[in-house]
């Protein structure tokens, strides 16, 4: 017969052994959970999802990373006729002939090569004006023709932008066919328009002696 003492003992270590167990549950539940006091462990069901959904999720933009797949591979061998197909698209908007009109959007006459914004004295937002690198270099065609909101956020095209690379790759090719003297499409079609060396590298002006 165990006397008192070992009987508080006996209590005392089974409510020790309680507390562990409950605490042990909280940390867990924390690391899983974020909540400790949560016990939808259903959640834990559904933790692969997000990963699956991105995995499967269809070509959302440069923007986005990953999916954007440059056309300019494409453009060299892309038919003007093709180009002229998809431009209907664009042709709600825009013009692409010399002397033709703006509608919603500017006039696309001599595009490739040529400065962003400032087009045929059609009123250009600053987001557009305001793009990295000042002039419609192939690369940057190629992404803004993918997302219009992607170099310009706040940019007046509301288009959805043409996600196959196929079919950014005949409109260039029917920009540059409506463009006198378009600049050669770069051997290089991955590599980002270079921007300028940073200014760290120029020679310090020597310091005047006082
Ligand atoms: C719903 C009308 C609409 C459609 C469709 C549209 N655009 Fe535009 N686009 C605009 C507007 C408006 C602007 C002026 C954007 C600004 O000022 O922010 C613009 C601007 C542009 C510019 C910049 C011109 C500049 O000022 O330097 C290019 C290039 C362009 N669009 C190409 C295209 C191409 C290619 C397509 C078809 C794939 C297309 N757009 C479809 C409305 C449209």
């Amino acid at each position: 017969m165990p006397n008192k003492l070992t009987w508080y003992t006996i209590i005392a270590a089974f409510w020790l052994a309680f507390l562990t167990i409950l605490g042990v549950n909280l940390v867990g539940n924390t690391i899983i959970f974020g909540n400790p006091l949560s016990q939808e462990h259903e959640k834990l069901e559904k933790f692969g999802y997000p990963i699956e959904v991105v995995a499967e999720a269809p070509d959302t933009g440069k923007g986005s990373g990953p999916v954007f797949v440059s056309s300019l591979p494409l453009v060299a061998a892309a038919s003007v006729d093709d180009g002229a197909a998809v431009f209907k698209k664009c042709g709600t908007c825009h013009t692409a002939e010399a002397g033709g009109a703006n509608k919603t959007g500017p006039n696309l006459h001599n595009i490739v090569g040529d400065a962003i914004g400032d087009r045929n004295g059609f009123k250009t937002t600053d987001s557009l004006k305001g793009m990295p690198g000042g002039k419609w270099t192939y690369e940057i065609l190629d992404d803004y023709i993918e997302n219009p909101k992607h170099l310009a956020p706040k940019g007046a095209m509301s288009f959805a932008g043409l996600k196959k690379p196929q079919d950014r790759a005949a409109v260039i090719k029917f920009l540059m066919s409506n463009t006198d003297n378009p600049p050669p499409i770069p051997a290089a079609a991955e590599t980002p328009a270079a921007p300028a060396e940073p200014a760290a590298a120029a020679p310090a002006p020597a310091t005047p002696a006082k």
